[in-house]
């Protein structure tokens, strides 16, 4: 049994671990676990605790894979739903889909027992307030929210505010190889942004003969690179978890346009090796 989080899993590491150790299935401990960081606001970058795009509405992203079966299940920029990691399981279970975003994601909360939250802290409501009127002319404040947005992504678009997705991975008690993810994503992003943490590939992949992987920071690069899944396809042609992580990272830093920034690659191999590598 092997569980492998990033620093943001601590309000729910140890429920996953003690819910793998009874022998649950990986996905049932990993999405347990993910629940209370996704109510925690010490987590600043998941569920309640996250940040609000360019219009103070918080949009999140969470995506989950059985390794044994290859299923997925996904939401992207879902308003008014804070356990977005259990919806992600629920489109998988009962969807013929993988992916469900924005307002169809939310009814089918709805429609799955899910309460309507209210997911903007106000601590983060205070925040992107401060900021929007220290980036905005007072005329465009006024107009606020009825100018064009696109100017202000760069100005305003905060990657350093997100650093981390919470991001799972584990090996439980029967050998199978799972992975979720969960994030409110890059603070002050373009409404309607999904980054990789619902993209399976991107930022999440699962093989339970082979290995895991999955990443957090910049989703804009590992979308473009398939990142997740180059590790796990790798390890299936027959790299070792080290080679794998270097061939992902190697394409990463054949980027050379767009935009550019830091990835972390957490990645597992069935054998219960793990590494974490950091890609600046
Ligand atoms: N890796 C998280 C994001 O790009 O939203």
């Amino acid at each position: 049994m092997l569980l492998l989080a990033n620093v943001e899993a601590y309000p729910g590491f140890e429920t996953s671990v003690d819910l793998l150790k009874q022998g649950r299935h990986g996905l049932d401990a990993m999405i347990a676990g993910i629940s209370l960081v996704e109510k925690d606001v010490r987590v600043r970058s998941v569920g309640y605790g996250g940040w609000p795009n360019m219009l103070g509405q918080m949009e999140l992203d969470a995506g989950v894979m059985d390794g044994t079966t290859r299923e997925v299940g996904a939401v992207g920029a879902v308003p008014d739903t804070i356990p977005v990691a259990a919806l992600a399981r629920e489109v998988m279970k009962k969807l013929p889909h993988v992916m469900l975003t924005g307002a169809g994601a939310r009814r089918f909360a709805t429609e799955s027992g899910f309460s309507l939250d209210d997911p903007l802290y106000p601590d983060s409501a205070r925040v992107w307030r401060e900021r929007l009127e220290r980036e905005l002319s007072p005329d465009e404040l006024a107009r606020f929210p009825n100018i064009p947005l696109a100017p202000l992504s760069k100005a305003i678009t905060d990657p350093e505010r997100v650093r981390d997705t919470t991001v799972f991975l584990c090996q439980d008690a029967s050998g199978g190889i799972h992975a979720a993810t969960s994030t409110s994503g890059w603070g002050w992003k373009y409404p309607g942004r999904l980054g990789d943490s619902p993209i399976p590939g991107a930022g999440f992949y699962a093989d339970s003969r082979y290995g895991a992987a999955a990443c957090t920071h910049t989703g804009e690069m590992t979308i473009r690179c398939s990142t997740a899944r180059t590790v796990v396809l790798a390890m299936k042609l027959g790299r070792s978890l080290s080679d794998a992580i270097k061939i992902a990272v190697e394409e990463l830093a054949e980027l050379t346009e767009g935009f550019l920034a830091g990835v972390v690659i957490h990645a597992m191999d069935a054998s219960g090796n793990h590494e974490v590598v950091n890609f600046r």
